[in-house]
């Protein structure tokens, strides 16, 4: 029984789950490379719909219908690349570490997608890995970025500012003065690979990490190497807010532990203070700089409203320069009609400020509620922070052709 898939499962269908085994055990020995990316299938009437990666490299989303006795592909819109590495390894769904409903469910804590890049291939998640006593596991010496695709109204999936993104990396590979800096084009195929690989077309978080791998002495700049993965995860929208505290610890300084170098080794301080932070029952943590001026949270550039005007510290407080906080600066004059101020912010500026939030890439534009549990402002979501929330989710899913530039579609379609 074959079944013409999208539509069928749009009618009457419900999801069921069944054992990634009895899945595959379905599939009768033949010349193919088939795989069950989870253990979700769909059910029409008598007949189980799986979704199945298939295995000899196409990118696109297969499926396969089976009615237990004889099994068939529709739909089938493979579309080969020719030329890409055959996946090998383990069947993805048996990988002992995505716990693959809970992914498709979109739940949280959620794990990573089941493909990931790993130095020109294409691995599956249990594979990805480096020596444990390569430079990066020794001394923390990689250098990463979090990014996120967003899915667009006619369903492509598009990466916000991933060129910024590359950029950063390549300078965080150039101060840690690793022997190679890795081609621009080299990251972006990395990225955009891995996405395909995974047939994702819903919101996602991106990591990329530049490594050294070897077993070499401190100061070792080679050998260099690249992953990426995916962490499907959804955007966390307009309004919201987060309970933080200003930490009693401080923000690495420019002269230790360059903030500005977004480098593995640098988050052992951001975590220091989230994990105090978290411990003692808030959202999220803001740490100030060695001299007690605020630089930012623990994963996200701060920005305050003060008599109508964004105020954020400035490039020289310890901070990471933010792409985000960057697409803030630009958008917030036009949304303020004023000028932002980039300049040395006082910690009690929270206290006085209309509206504070935080912004990143993965923290997205997100209201602080209280700091030290006094509201900040009135507490609630602010009308500068909404509209500003309003904006971007509007530029990131594609709403706003001005801004197109600064998206890639992972899907040609
Ligand atoms: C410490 C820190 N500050 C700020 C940011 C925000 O940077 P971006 O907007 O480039 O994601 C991040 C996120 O990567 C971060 O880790």
């Amino acid at each position: 029984m074959l079944l013409q898939l999208e539509g069928a499962v749009a009618e009457g269908a419900r999801h069921v789950e069944r054992p990634v085994a009895e899945l595959e055990a379905a599939i009768p020995e033949g010349d193919h490379d088939f795989r069950f990316r989870h253990d979700l299938a769909v059910e029409v009437g008598d007949a189980l719909v799986g979704e199945c990666g298939f295995g000899g490299g196409g990118h696109r989303r297969h499926l396969l219908a089976m009615d237990r006795t004889t099994v068939g592909i529709a739909g089938m819109r493979c579309k080969q690349d020719a030329g890409r590495r055959r996946r090998t390894g383990p069947a993805l769904a048996r990988d002992p570490t995505p716990d693959a409903a809970a992914y498709r469910r979109n739940e949280d804590p959620m794990p990573t997608a089941p493909y990931m890049y790993l130095d020109g291939s294409i691995v599956p998640y249990a594979d990805a890995k480096v020596h444990a006593f390569s430079g990066v596991v020794k001394y923390g010496c990689g250098v990463f970025e979090g990014l996120r695709a967003y899915r667009s109204a006619s369903g492509n999936l598009l990466l916000f500012r991933l060129a910024e993104h590359i950029d950063r990396l390549r300078f965080g590979m150039k101060a840690m003065r690793y022997e190679r800096i890795l081609p621009h084009d080299e990251i972006e195929e990395a990225v955009v690979s891995m996405l395909r690989a995974n047939d994702l077309r819903e919101d996602t978080h991106v990591r990329v990490i530049a490594y050294l791998g070897g077993d070499d002495p401190l100061h070792q700049t080679g050998p260099v190497g690249l992953i990426a993965g995916a962490l499907p995860r959804p955007s966390r929208g307009v309004g919201g807010g987060l309970h933080a505290t200003v930490s009693s610890w401080r923000r690495i300084a420019d002269s230790a532990l360059p903030p500005r170098v977004k480098c593995t080794g640098n988050y052992v301080n951001n975590r220091t203070a989230e994990i105090e932070a978290v411990q003692d029952g808030y959202d999220a943590v803001l740490m100030m700089t060695a001299d007690g001026k605020l630089a930012e949270g623990s994963g996200a550039c701060l920005v305050l409203v003060r008599d109508g005007r964004l105020v954020t510290p400035d490039v020289g407080s310890d901070i990471l320069e933010g792409i985000t906080r960057d697409t803030i600066l630009r958008l917030g004059a036009d949304i303020t009609d004023r000028p932002v101020a980039e300049r040395r912010v006082d910690r009690t500026e929270l206290f006085a400020a209309e509206e504070a939030f935080l912004c990143g890439s993965g923290q997205e534009v997100t209201p602080i509620l209280s700091v030290d549990r006094l509201p900040v402002g009135s507490g609630e979501p602010g009308p500068v922070t909404l509209a500003l929330q309003e904006r971007y989710f509007a530029i990131v899913r594609g709403e706003i052709p001005e801004y197109a530039a600064w998206l890639t579609p992972v899907w040609e379609d």
